[in-house]
């Protein structure tokens, strides 16, 4: 869901600082790509990356053009929609602390203003380590480049908005640093935080499932619902990040973010408008409402794990401390599962369970509703019945879908029931492919809407989250690192967590079919 706003996306010169790593050739200009493809593209929009390499503006070009015909989700290469893009394509060498750099830039920019008419408007695009990102943001204040505005348009000067890439922060006091930091330099209308799974289709098809529709509303709250349960699940391992993910950990890398963005849109109020704040105020009282879990708690409601080395689909797989960039004997978790509550009307007692893993069974990332079970007057004693409640599951990647399990009659003279399944697949019912989401996400920005980005509140809620059960986790080293076989769904501890509520297979697991 995001606001629909009155401005449309406008021609701008974005800037990437971090040109020549992999998001840029992974997904940004795939996504810019596209875009132009589609015709979403402000016909003036001009590319510059910003490196340390030395490169030509040609140099450059080839390897967005190699990048975008390797990664761009549509395919084949449309060759004129790349050369017509591929003009507006530019680099700019500079050391990310050297001033020259950056003056260098702001004259390049005022060039490009006049030469292509862009306006003046701009867009920092910050892909780069998080040490950086304020040296950054300094350099280009000083040479000019970069000012407060509090409107887009404010002194006919153009829009000036800045997108960070996740880690935002590594902790609530790093994240409200930074934030004090960005909040010195830029008005929070100019700060684009980016979580991609917010411009994820079906990310955005949760608030249009609960609140376009009259049936859900009624049932999504405490009397109805046993528990809610989120989970990113992922088969591969730590690829080439092991550098950066042995530093991180998942519970920073996915459950901070990505999870708990999920689990807001679920489980918020409904929002007054579709306006960004009124979106954002909702979402953050539920993550202010979120039970912190500390201490002796942590170790009742939270597990960790770590992932070993085996075979997975007759392939060989490292464990986690054999991958590159890992430390030998690191206490890193690839996995993290947690119960917690959100104490507020509307959900108080209802467990949360969320849930995020690196090699696990499936790739697959949901959010499940389990409603309460009905009374087993009618039909509970009858032989062979084995009802399970009704459950809603928003399938969010990769078999797009919702589908909700409901119990049916077995055609037939006995009186026979089945657990069934009631499904739709985005897939068949809407052919056309969905766009990435870096692309809803950069035409956001272009066009000055933050609903879908993080707000300062929210990362920091979230992180004041995640901080409590980082500090008991440093306080207890894991005992039992690696402690759960790849291809599996993760580490089952021995002392039967999550027993009381008896659906730990089904916490961590997949969505049953039955
Ligand atoms: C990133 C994490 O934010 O999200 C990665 O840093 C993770 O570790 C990725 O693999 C998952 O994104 P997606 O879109 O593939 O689900």
């Amino acid at each position: 869901m995001s606001d629909t706003g009155t401005h449309d996306a406008q021609s701008c010169i974005v800037v990437i600082f971090g040109a020549s790593g992999d998001l840029t050739r992974r997904k940004l200009a795939p996504a810019l790509y596209n875009l132009a493809r589609e015709r979403l593209l402000p016909d003036r929009t001009v590319l510059i990356g910003y490196g340390r390499t030395e490169m030509t503006d040609q140099q450059f070009r080839s390897r967005l053009h190699q990048a975008v015909a390797e990664f761009s989700h549509t395919q084949p290469l449309d060759e004129a929609v790349w050369d017509s893009l591929a003009g507006r394509v530019f680099y700019q060498r500079g050391a990310y602390d050297e001033a020259a750099g950056y003056r260098g830039l702001q004259r390049r920019l005022r060039e490009l203003d006049g030469q292509l008419g862009t306006g003046g408007n701009r867009i920092f695009y910050m892909s780069i380590p998080p040490s950086v990102v304020l040296p950054v943001l300094h350099s280009l204040r000083d040479a000019g480049a970069l000012t407060r505005r509090r409107r887009c348009d404010e002194a006919g000067q153009g829009c000036l908005r800045v997108v960070f890439e996740k880690p935002f922060g590594r902790d609530l006091e790093s994240a409200r640093r930074l934030n004090a930091e960005i909040d010195g330099l830029l008005e929070e209308c100019q700060v684009f935080r980016m979580d991609h799974y917010l411009g994820k289709e079906t990310v955005q098809n949760i608030s249009v499932l609960r609140f376009a529709n009259s049936i859900f509303e009624h049932v999504w709250r405490s009397e109805s619902v046993r528990y809610v349960r989120v989970t990113v699940a992922e088969t591969i391992g730590v690829e080439d990040r092991g550098g950066y993910f042995d530093q991180t950990g998942i519970l920073r890398d996915i459950l901070q973010n990505h999870v708990l963005q999920l689990l807001t849109l679920v489980t918020m109020e409904p929002p007054a408008s579709l306006d960004a704040d009124a979106i954002r105020d909702e979402k953050a009282k539920v993550l202010r409402c979120l039970r912190r879990l500390e201490g002796e708690e942590v170790r009742r409601s939270v597990v960790r794990g770590q992932y070993d080395g085996g075979v997975v689909d007759g392939r060989e797989v490292p464990a986690y401390r054999d991958e590159p960039g890992v430390e030998p004997d690191s206490l890193t978790e690839t996995f993290v599962a947690l119960r917690t509550y959100i104490d507020n009307w509307r959900w108080a007692g209802v467990p949360i369970y969320l849930c995020a893993g690196k090699r696990l069974a499936e790739r697959l990332t949901e959010v499940a509703v389990e409603f309460k079970g009905v009374p087993r007057v009618l039909f509970g004693a009858m032989e062979g019945v084995e009802l399970r409640a009704n459950r809603l599951v928003l399938r969010i990647q990769p078999d797009e879908g919702v589908s909700l399990r409901f119990v049916s009659k077995v055609p037939g003279l006995k009186m026979e029931l089945r657990n069934v399944e009631m499904d739709f697949p985005y897939g068949s019912a809407f052919p056309a492919a969905s766009p990435e989401a870096y692309e809803r996400l950069l035409l956001d920005v272009m066009a000055g809407r933050s609903a879908l980005f993080a707000r300062r509140d929210e990362v920091e809620l979230a992180w004041e989250f995640a901080t409590t059960i980082l500090e008991q986790w440093e306080k207890e080293p894991p005992p039992d690192f690696p402690n759960y076989k790849p291809g599996t769904w993760g580490p089952i501890s021995s002392e039967a967590f999550f027993a009381e509520d008896t659906v730990y297979d089904s916490v961590v697991g997949p969505h049953p079919t039955a």
